[in-house]
């Protein structure tokens, strides 16, 4: 049983990376990672100035204490913390998710972890939590997180503008969807390269 204090629960075991319910320790290492301005420019898809990209982290900070069990925490086979994806289960009939990645340091990036994690996220979510698809956004600058979402099956939907409520800058993102059955099939010949034997 998962306990938010006392311990956490893995979700999924990759081959170099798992994925975990979060735990009150992973507190400090989101503060921590929450400083470091080009990794959460990207993940917010921002290009501001570092008083407004922190003034955001902390909104974000605040958001996961809230809802912690919408959470994972990715770690290392050693369960040291590397990442953490964020979703929301939404829709009555046809259920569906949203989700964002961010890993929390520029060493954790570009080694094959964030599409080793999606897979095994999205394993979880169309076989256990019998999701229909995926969506999420990102910025169109974020080539590399395009690339990697791409390799998990997820296809581009198209591009569109939001207004940033806090600055009145305009973001340009790309929503991006991954289908069950579409996943379902990348699976088939991608299991024995991201999960544990
Ligand atoms: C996005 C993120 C989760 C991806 O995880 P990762 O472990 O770095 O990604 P991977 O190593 O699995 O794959 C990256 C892919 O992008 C490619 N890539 C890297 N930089 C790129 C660039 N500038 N343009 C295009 N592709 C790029 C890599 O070559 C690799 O593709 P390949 O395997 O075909 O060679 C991670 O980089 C991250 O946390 N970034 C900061 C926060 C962020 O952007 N979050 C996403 C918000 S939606």
């Amino acid at each position: 049983m998962w306990n938010f204090f006392t311990g956490s629960k893995i979700i999924a075991k990759g081959k170099n990376v798992n994925i975990r319910t979060v735990n009150i320790f992973d507190y400090k290492f989101f503060a921590k990672w929450f400083n470091n301005i080009e990794i959460m420019g990207n993940a917010f898809g921002i290009i501001a100035d570092d008083k407004y990209v922190l003034k955001v982290s902390k909104e974000y900070l605040k958001e996961i204490t809230d809802t912690p069990s919408n959470t994972f925490t990715i770690v290392s086979k050693t369960n040291r913390q590397l990442g953490v994806i964020r979703f929301s289960i939404k829709g009555t009939n046809t259920l569906y998710a949203t989700l964002g990645i961010l890993f929390g340091e520029n060493r954790f990036l570009g080694k094959g972890y964030g599409t080793e994690a999606m897979f095994l996220v999205l394993e979880y979510f169309f076989s256990k939590r019998q999701l229909s698809y995926i969506e999420l956004d990102t910025a169109v600058f974020n080539e590399r997180a395009q690339r990697t979402f791409k390799k998990c099956g997820f296809k581009d939907m198209g591009e569109f503008q939001e207004v940033d409520y806090r600055t009145g800058n305009i973001l340009y993102k790309v929503l991006m969807r991954v289908e069950k059955d579409t996943f379902l099939n990348l699976l088939e010949t991608y299991k024995s390269r991201y999960f544990e034997d």
